[in-house]
């Protein structure tokens, strides 16, 4: 029976740092199986007590799964000399528990970035093989039309001998808009197939990666947890 610090326990969740469960303690508001946890520092068998705060059950998962709303200008790192990353974007306490980002997004594109310390995930949400799409928001240079979609469609192969699989490509009411819609992550894929049919990218935004959509109340640079249901949808996957 392994016996765990209760502050360790529940700051591993990612939703509370060690500095807030010890106030929560300090409230009373946390339980094991229904009795106020007295101090931080007592501890517990996470898999066979229910912890709870405010009532509220905690599960005491070992991964940590982090939805970002990656602004531009931030690199999609853990660590970088010179430039901020990701991880400078996340309080103090999320940033020592080996957090990653899920696939990379450019330094310039926006949107939703998964981060976890769960290292199988990445590969069930970014290996082509297990048919996860990857939603973006693309403004270009130029006009989109039916004949870039069905290029898309039929997978690219592109001038620099990049083979694309096939990719869907919606065209928005503004032209210049559209969503694309991959299955495979290669290096500046989005930009290198607009660029191919003559239309560069000016703007690009990843909206989805499987179940997980960029929650809409999250403002560029703000970052939330998974709830229970977007983790569940994630084991789910094949
Ligand atoms: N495709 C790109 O070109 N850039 C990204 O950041 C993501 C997909």
């Amino acid at each position: 029976m392994a016996l765990e610090r209760l502050d360790k326990i529940l700051s591993g969740t990612g939703r509370w740092s060690r500095r807030e469960v010890k106030d929560l303690v300090k409230a009373g508001r946390v339980t094991a199986d229904g009795a106020v946890v007295g101090r931080p520092e007592d501890k517990f068998e996470r898999a066979a007590t229910v912890l709870a705060v405010d009532g509220e059950p905690v599960d005491g998962e070992r991964y940590v799964y982090v939805m970002l709303h990656k602004p531009g200008g931030v690199l999609s790192a853990t660590e970088d000399p010179r430039q901020p990353t990701v991880l400078d974007l996340l309080p103090p306490h999320l940033r020592r528990i080996g957090l990653f980002p899920v696939g990379r997004l450019d330094k310039d594109t926006e949107g939703l970035l998964l981060l976890t310390n769960d290292g199988p995930l990445g590969h069930r949400l970014l290996a082509p093989k297990k048919h996860v799409d990857k939603v973006y928001f693309v403004r270009v240079d130029g006009v989109l039309d039916g004949a870039d979609a069905a290029a898309f469609r039929a997978g690219m192969t592109l001038e620099d001998g990049l083979r694309c699989l096939p990719a869907e490509l919606e065209v928005l009411s503004s032209p210049d808009t559209g969503l694309v819609t991959l299955r495979e992550g290669k290096y500046h894929q989005v930009k290198r197939m607009l660029s191919d049919r003559g239309k560069p990218v000016l703007y690009l935004k990843r909206l989805s990666m499987g179940p997980i959509h960029l929650d809409p109340a999250l403002e560029a640079g703000m970052w939330r947890p998974l709830t229970a249901a977007e983790r569940a949808a994630l084991e789910a996957l094949p």
